[in-house]
């Protein structure tokens, strides 16, 4: 099933939080209007949501709550895209300038604030108390993510058990917590629960490691963002630790240098090192395993055309370009 085909067999969900996005965003001071909308409405793959009303059918819910939560859940990734781009200093976003760049740091953290709490003003009404449980554990875990990320950047002595635990807790956890939901909602066993949440944080993981494969490797225009990023921020992700790891003492010391000094400088001759230690093949074979983990946790679950989305969803994070 292609991207395209799975969105379909949610259509009228997806319609449905396209239209509550655009009304809560509303607020009567002028600048969060114009700066959320323009953050929201310039794409976006909202497959977070998507994930959250796959599950929730998956799991054969019939009400009507879905669609508050996957905004929710809308909302509060792109606030995190507010924040994330302030403190990687991006320019480029979903294809054009980063709210920052347009309106400065303040604006975009602040109204990066609005997005998340008014996140919690949607959760609310969803009246469930172990949802919001799972919602504030999840973006307190985020939260620490970044931190921990932060700690890590410029430090080329970061392990690769060290880098995985950060995208488990800044990506991995909200898709966990995405298609936990929809098992919540559908009233399902715990085991269920479970089967979903484990889905959702294996497919997180596989979908950062290919985000910092696309860093290095993809065209901005297929994916609306500048090209090395991670090495400018010195963020030592995967393709880059297997270098240290693998490459020759003078390979290593080229890396650590760059994951040090940061900056855009060294980005050719660190390529030519992530490829000459098949640094992108290593973190794309590894991002597969965690989408072949994601596909099995799904067994629990009983047949259906959503639950073939969700392996098609798993197999898009390890083969998208964008
Ligand atoms: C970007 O997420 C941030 C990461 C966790 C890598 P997406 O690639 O889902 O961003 P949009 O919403 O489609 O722009
Ligand atoms: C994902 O990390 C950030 C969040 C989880 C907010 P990145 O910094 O790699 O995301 P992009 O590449 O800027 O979208
Ligand atoms: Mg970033
Ligand atoms: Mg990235």
């Amino acid at each position: 099933m292609s991207v395209d085909e799975l969105r379909q067999l949610v259509d009228e969900d997806i319609q449905a939080v396209d239209e509550l996005i655009r009304t809560r965003l509303s607020s009567d001071v002028a600048l969060i209007n114009q700066l959320s909308h323009y953050i929201i409405n310039n794409g976006g793959k909202r497959l977070r949501p998507l994930l959250v009303l796959l599950a929730a059918r998956a799991c054969q819910y019939q009400g009507d709550q879905h669609i508050n939560l996957a905004a929710v859940i809308e909302f509060i990734h792109t606030a995190t895209l507010l924040h994330d781009d302030v403190v990687d200093a991006s320019k480029l976003r979903r294809g054009n300038m980063t709210a920052n760049a347009v309106w400065g740091n303040q604006a975009a953290v602040l109204v990066g604030d609005f997005l998340y709490s008014r996140a919690f003003e949607m959760m609310v009404e969803a009246n469930d108390m172990y949802i919001m449980e799972v919602m504030s554990h999840t973006t307190n875990t985020i939260a620490e993510g970044e931190v921990l990320q932060l700690l890590n950047c410029h430090d080329a002595e970061t392990t690769e058990v060290r880098y995985l635990e950060v995208i488990s807790r800044k990506t991995a956890k909200l898709f966990e917590a995405a298609a936990r939901i929809g098992a919540i909602l559908g009233g399902q066993p715990d085991t269920t629960e479970t089967a979903l949440a484990s889905y959702g944080m294996h497919l997180g993981i596989a979908f950062q490691l290919v985000d910092d494969v696309l860093d290095y490797s993809a065209s901005p225009e297929d994916t609306g963002k500048n090209l090395g990023d991670d090495l400018a921020e010195g963020k030592p992700t995967l393709p880059l630790i297997h270098a240290i790891n693998t490459g020759t003492p003078d390979q290593a010391r080229l890396i650590r240098k760059a994951i040090e000094n940061g900056g855009h400088d060294n980005m050719s001759a660190v390529c030519a090192t992530i490829e000459s230690t098949g640094g992108i093949p290593y973190t794309a074979q590894a991002a597969q395993r965690e989408a072949d983990l994601a596909i099995a946790a799904l067994d629990p679950l009983p047949a259906s055309p959503y639950k073939e989305a969700l392996y098609s969803l798993a197999e898009f994070s390890v083969n998208r370009t964008y």
